[in-house]
């Protein structure tokens, strides 16, 4: 291990520490609003390379651009459309990244050879302050392993990266808990290519005509390129083996209860990813996600709850599908790309 990592709690101390570090080139881990982001100068390709680095990200990966101030987009990014411009007014700081035409001074390694870049100002006031005080525009992933679910918590930035960064900044758990969504502005209709907290139908609502890429719900086409390289990669995933059961309330816990029977005969132990409200329909052991009625705090929990199979030492989950109307488009984008598309219809 290169580095004895440390984390920090929020004040003025650590924004100045980070920053510093930062414009040392330096990788950081920061909390924003939707999940923990590693940090380093966009600006230099060395510093860059190290996040690839610490997450063993693959290198045709793109990394997203964070700014503070709507004048840097202007530095990274041209042809900037009329759309693009009302979105940013509209949603920005918070949690949208923007994909636009890059302009020459945004490196490869950032775009994995791309010709565009995805560009996001976060709302959480710690990662703001601290690109505020670095004056630098920050590539920033989610702060996990590769192909692990993004972590929301310091202590889970700490489980997964200890040793290979020098520090993590602790603003407490993300409130969104899910990733931004990814919007790509450079063609017209916009196109969603990762579902977040920022809606299909809020994004419709200001700028009309929206589509969303085939691969946010539905397995990648063999042979097929993927527009967000991102989504090729196994990603959000448990060790343990995860199955999306579709059907109504009743045929799916008749359906998951008797699996759960039959895992266990077989030696195999079995938990039940559910909301409060279905709780009762599960005697066995379950991790409770949030409320069917608050996908909000569904979102919140997510991840946490992916982790948590595992640490329960859990080899199979089962969860249920939910219409992917508003924030359950992500919600189900994540765990379906968690099952690795294991979807089994129970009507
Ligand atoms: O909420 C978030 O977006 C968090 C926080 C830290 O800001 N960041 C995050 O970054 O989730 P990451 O690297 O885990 O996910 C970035 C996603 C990937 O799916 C990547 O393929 C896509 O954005 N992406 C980045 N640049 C792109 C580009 N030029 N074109 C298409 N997709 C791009
Ligand atoms: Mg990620």
């Amino acid at each position: 291990m290169k580095y004895d990592t440390k984390i920090l709690g929020i004040g003025y101390d650590t924004i100045i520490e980070a920053s510093e570090l930062l414009k040392k080139g330096e990788i950081v881990a920061i909390p924003t609003e939707t999940v923990y982001g590693l940090a380093a100068n966009a600006l230099n390709i060395r510093s860059v390379k190290k996040i690839f680095t610490a997450k063993g990200r693959p290198s045709d990966n793109p990394l997203i651009v964070h700014i503070y101030d709507q004048s840097q987009v202007s530095l990274l990014a041209k042809d900037v459309s009329e759309k693009a411009k009302q979105l940013m007014d509209e949603f920005w700081p918070g949690p949208l990244t923007l994909v636009l035409h890059k302009k020459k001074a945004v490196s490869d390694v950032i775009t994995g050879g791309l010709d565009t870049v995805a560009i996001r100002m976060p709302a959480h006031p710690v990662a703001f302050s601290i690109l505020e005080e670095c004056q630098l525009p920050l590539a920033a992933p989610s702060a996990n392993i590769s192909g692990k679910p993004s972590p929301t918590s310091a202590q889970q930035v700490f489980e997964d990266l200890e040793g290979r960064i020098p520090i993590i900044v602790d603003g407490g758990s993300c409130d969104i808990g899910l990733e931004s969504t990814v919007l790509d502005v450079s063609v017209d209709p916009p196109c969603i290519l990762r579902p977040g907290a920022v809606t299909r139908e809020m994004i419709a609502e200001l700028i009309g005509e929206v589509s969303m890429d085939e691969a946010v719900l539905d397995p990648l086409k063999k042979g097929a390129v993927a527009k967000s390289p991102g989504v090729k990669h196994r990603h959000y995933a448990p060790d343990a083996e995860i199955e999306i059961v579709k059907g109504t309330d009743i045929a799916v816990s008749r359906y998951v209860n008797r699996a759960i029977l039959k895992d266990n005969v077989d030696g195999i132990s079995a938990v039940v990813l559910c909301c409060q409200e279905h709780a009762k329909n599960y005697p066995f052991d379950k991790i409770i996600l949030g409320s069917v009625h608050h996908p909000e705090s569904i979102a919140e929990n997510l991840f946490n709850s992916l982790r948590e199979i595992d640490k329960g030492g859990y080899k199979k989950a089962y969860v249920q599908y939910y219409e992917t109307e508003g924030l359950n488009a992500a919600i189900m984008n994540r765990l379906l790309k968690a099952a690795n598309h294991n979807v089994i219809d129970v009507g």
